[in-house]
């Protein structure tokens, strides 16, 4: 056994934390905006969010702030995220593991093949988002395209905000669910104990003093 359990290790670095903030509280607002914008049910948020024509004006340009901030923070972690055959047994075991059944799933690495699926999901919904975005944005892209790009444009924005809203959501709750990953997020370590039982191939290369960041 490499050190003792409690001995604290650098998970998330300074930077990464506070991108990863950052990207939270654009996303909460876009959610929110969008939601009012979406449906007249919810159109009562935007009294919460500066206003109706205020709130109209930020929601793109808080689109694309997520943009600038996330593809930077994203190609960080890309290395950490490529797809390896035990992401596959994860997957065919994913039941199991959300019963905290704790299937034979082999080594998991920084982040399990959950993490990477939310990961590359994010990667294109927040493309899609932001390209049929600017199809959408008055008065400076719209005026620009055809009714039916824009209708077309729509649809994908609203389908793709629904499937990141839900993914989000898991997100979250597999964030609190698993006790010590907030906290990894908000301080930035974790324990060598929680290191080796949810990253046990990640915690063996921080030993072997790979892991820099
Ligand atoms: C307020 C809500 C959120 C909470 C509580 C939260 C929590 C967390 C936590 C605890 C981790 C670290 C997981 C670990 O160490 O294994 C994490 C990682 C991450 N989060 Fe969030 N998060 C939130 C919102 C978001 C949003 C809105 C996005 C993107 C749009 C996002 C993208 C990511 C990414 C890309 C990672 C790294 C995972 C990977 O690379 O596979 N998070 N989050």
């Amino acid at each position: 056994m490499n050190g003792t359990g409690k001995e604290l290790i650098l998970r998330h670095s300074n930077g990464t934390r506070i991108a990863h903030w950052s990207v939270a509280i654009v996303f909460t607002f876009l959610f929110l905006s969008g939601l009012a914008l979406f449906s007249p049910l919810f159109f009562w948020l935007s009294s919460v969010l500066g206003g109706g024509s205020l709130m109209r004006f930020l929601h793109p340009l808080a689109g694309a702030a997520l943009v600038i901030l996330f593809y930077p923070y994203a190609a960080t972690l890309v290395g950490d995220n490529r797809w390896l055959p035990n992401d596959s047994r994860w997957v065919e075991h994913m039941g199991a593991y959300m019963r905290k059944e704790h299937p034979d799933v082999g080594e998991t690495g920084k982040y399990n093949a959950g993490e990477k699926m939310m990961f590359w999901s994010m990667v294109v919904l927040i493309g899609l988002l932001a390209a049929t975005g600017v199809l959408l944005w008055q008065p400076w892209f719209a005026p620009h395209f055809s009714a039916g790009a824009r209708r077309a444009a729509g649809l994908v924005h609203a389908v793709s905000a629904f499937i990141m809203f839900v993914g989000i959501g898991i997100h979250v709750y597999a964030a609190i669910w698993t006790k010590g990953s907030i906290d990894a997020m908000i301080r930035g370590t974790v324990t060598r104990a929680w290191a080796r039982f949810h990253h046990p191939a990640w915690e063996r290369e921080t030993t072997a003093g790979k892991d820099r960041r």
